[in-house]
């Protein structure tokens, strides 16, 4: 008997040494356009198709996924600098789901990390790549060293842009630096808060054409969001909007989006799920 729980115990110690999440930064030029409200909803559609999810809110200064959640965090990142707690211990379930690390909001200090705090937290994360299918960091906004640190740990960084024109210019920018700084990772676009497929489509076409030309890179489609009323009302009422209007616009687009990054993830036989997501983006 106690021979088959030993064995049980090692089997599942090599399954959980074999996992390896994917990990997909959610990223922008402008602040504003949509990034945290894409990262938690992804994380419960993640959750609810069962898999094993952590959300890291890497935005370090001005963290809100735990407000988008209405759950208080005894502990955020910031224990996890001062080296008072370790990465895994600071994770709190969600109501939805995933497993939440708190970004260290309103501490100026966490803004400009030292690039050994910097590298230490990159470190931790290979830890809970073990730990998970799915790691979703929420970056921040723009091109400062923590963001872009954050990026070259992903296998997928999505770049979520809206229509506006400033919007654009400064996706193109963060592209730009992306593709230059010789990490491997897929790189696609997200558009939010379009009033049309086509829309979406537009603007995904003219960034991936520019880039193309000029950056020799490949920007995949990852789709678009709708605009949609029910999403500042969740913020509100500081319930996602997946799980307080499941069936709204936007609710379906997020459906979309998860399932467009599964296929990627059924798609892959070695090597990370996402690195062979470029055979169902759209180039
Ligand atoms: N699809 C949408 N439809 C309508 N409003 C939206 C949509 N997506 C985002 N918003 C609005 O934009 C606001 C900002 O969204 P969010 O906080 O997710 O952006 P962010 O990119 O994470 O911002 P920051 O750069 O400050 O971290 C939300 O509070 C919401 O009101
Ligand atoms: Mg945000």
């Amino acid at each position: 008997m106690t021979m088959l729980i030993d064995q049980a115990t090692h089997l599942r110690s090599l399954v959980q040494e074999r996992r390896r999440a994917s990990v997909i930064a959610v990223t922008s030029g402008t602040g504003g356009v949509g990034k945290s409200n894409i990262a938690v909803n992804l994380a419960i559609k993640f959750s609810a198709a069962g898999k094993e999810v952590v959300l890291l809110d890497a935005d370090l200064g001005l963290a809100n996924a735990d407000v988008l959640c209405n759950i208080d965090l005894p502990h955020n990142l910031s224990h996890v600098i001062a080296r008072k707690k370790e990465l895994r211990e600071v994770i709190v379930k969600t109501p939805g789901g995933f497993g939440l690390i708190g970004g260290a909001s309103g501490l100026a200090r966490m803004a400009d990390l030292s690039d050994s705090d910097r590298q230490r937290l990159i470190n931790a994360l290979a830890e809970l790549e073990s730990r998970a299918d799915v790691l979703i960091i929420d970056t921040g906004a723009g091109i400062s060293p923590n963001v872009l640190a954050f990026t070259r740990a992903a296998d997928h960084v999505l770049v979520v842009t809206t229509p506006e024109p400033t919007a654009i210019t400064d996706a193109y920018a963060v592209i730009k630096v992306l593709s230059r700084d010789g990490a491997e990772r897929r790189i696609s676009l997200l558009v939010n808060q379009v009033t049309s497929a086509g829309e979406g489509r537009v603007v995904h076409d003219r960034i991936a054409k520019v880039a193309r030309q000029f950056l020799s890179v490949t920007v995949f489609d990852a789709g678009y969001v709708l605009r949609d009323e029910q999403v500042p009302l969740a913020v509100r009422r500081r319930q996602p909007f997946v799980l307080g209007s499941p069936r709204c616009p936007a609710s379906t687009c997020i459906s979309q989006l998860a399932i467009r990054l599964e296929q990627g993830v059924a798609g892959a036989a070695s090597g990370g799920f996402f690195n062979r997501m470029g055979k169902w983006f759209r180039r």
